[in-house]
């Protein structure tokens, strides 16, 4: 992938599904990475798969994105150690798995968006002097429900919501500065986001209700986010029916409220 080779990238969610994968796709390209997540040894046992695949090594931060002194310091620890920055990839994230009225912890609103919506504004912002000199990019990880409801998800996609309102307009506002805001909206995925997924009590499901043989992996995903991000895109949606569900929404919105509905249903 032309392009990426010297690149220093922070990636976000790094430690495991999409972050973890996109990872491994960049290393061997010769990106300079710099991994975080909270789980250290996630990370670490990520570092040791890499050390095959790419002779620069990786920086590694444990961190928590809600916080805007944690993000600041993901950057600043990527400037000591790199000298600059090219890519930031927003990618962490949780999502939620309740019906609206049966859910019962109203806290599981607010985590969502402060780890989609905020972490990524914040360490966004903590990025941009560094982005600006090296007219770099912002990738951000939103999802197909940030651009129509889900059911089920209702906080999750106000959430991607929300990211998709604020990336666009930073595009318009880093136009004149040739900093790239890029937006990958995926379909379902396999990863561990499933089983994370926080029911009506605020408790991780534990198990996944996907039907992952149906849907793409987290390497497929990582392997379609490349040309996204080495192009400099505006936006990639991973599935077609995402893609045709932006415009079909227009003209047919019950039909694709359907086609959610079933979706979310079906696990796939
Ligand atoms: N999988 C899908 O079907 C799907 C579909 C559309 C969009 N997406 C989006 O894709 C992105 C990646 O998700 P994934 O599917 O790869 O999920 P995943 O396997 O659960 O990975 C999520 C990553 O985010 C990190 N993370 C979560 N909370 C964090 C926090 N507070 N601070 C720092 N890191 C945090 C996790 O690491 P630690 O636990 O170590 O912190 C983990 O590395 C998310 O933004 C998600 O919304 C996923």
């Amino acid at each position: 992938m032309q392009g990426l080779t010297d690149k220093v990238v922070i990636i976000t969610g790094a430690s495991e599904g999409i972050g973890r994968a996109l990872a491994k796709a960049m290393a061997p390209l010769g990106c300079k990475l710099v991994l975080t997540a909270r789980n250290q040894a996630r990370l670490d046992s990520l570092v040791q798969e890499l050390a095959q695949m790419s002779h620069h090594t990786p920086l590694v931060i444990s961190a928590d994105i809600s916080s805007p002194d944690s993000c600041q310091h993901i950057v600043d620890s990527a400037i000591s150690h790199f000298g600059y920055l090219d890519i930031v990839v927003n990618n962490a994230g949780m999502t939620m798995w309740s019906r609206f009225d049966e859910l019962e912890d109203l806290t599981i609103l607010a985590k969502l968006m402060t780890v989609n919506y905020l972490g990524p504004a914040y360490l966004t912002h903590s990025a941009l002097p560094h982005l600006k000199a090296s007219q770099g990019q912002v990738v951000v990880v939103s999802s197909v429900a940030g651009l129509t409801g889900v059911p089920t998800r209702s906080g999750y996609s106000a959430s991607k919501h929300a990211v998709m309102g604020f990336f666009d307009s930073l595009r318009i506002e880093l136009a004149d500065d040739n900093v790239a805001v890029t937006v990958i909206c995926p379909d379902f995925v396999v990863s561990e986001i499933h089983k994370r997924a926080l029911d009506g009590q605020g408790t991780p499901l534990g198990r996944s209700p996907m039907q992952e043989s149906k849907i793409i992996s987290a390497e497929q995903c990582a392997q379609m986010m490349l040309p996204a991000i080495a192009q400099r895109q505006r936006m990639m949606i991973t599935s077609i029916r995402g893609r045709l569900g932006r415009w079909l929404r227009l003209l047919a919105p019950k039909l694709i409220d359907n086609i959610a509905k079933k979706a979310i249903a079906a696990g796939h």
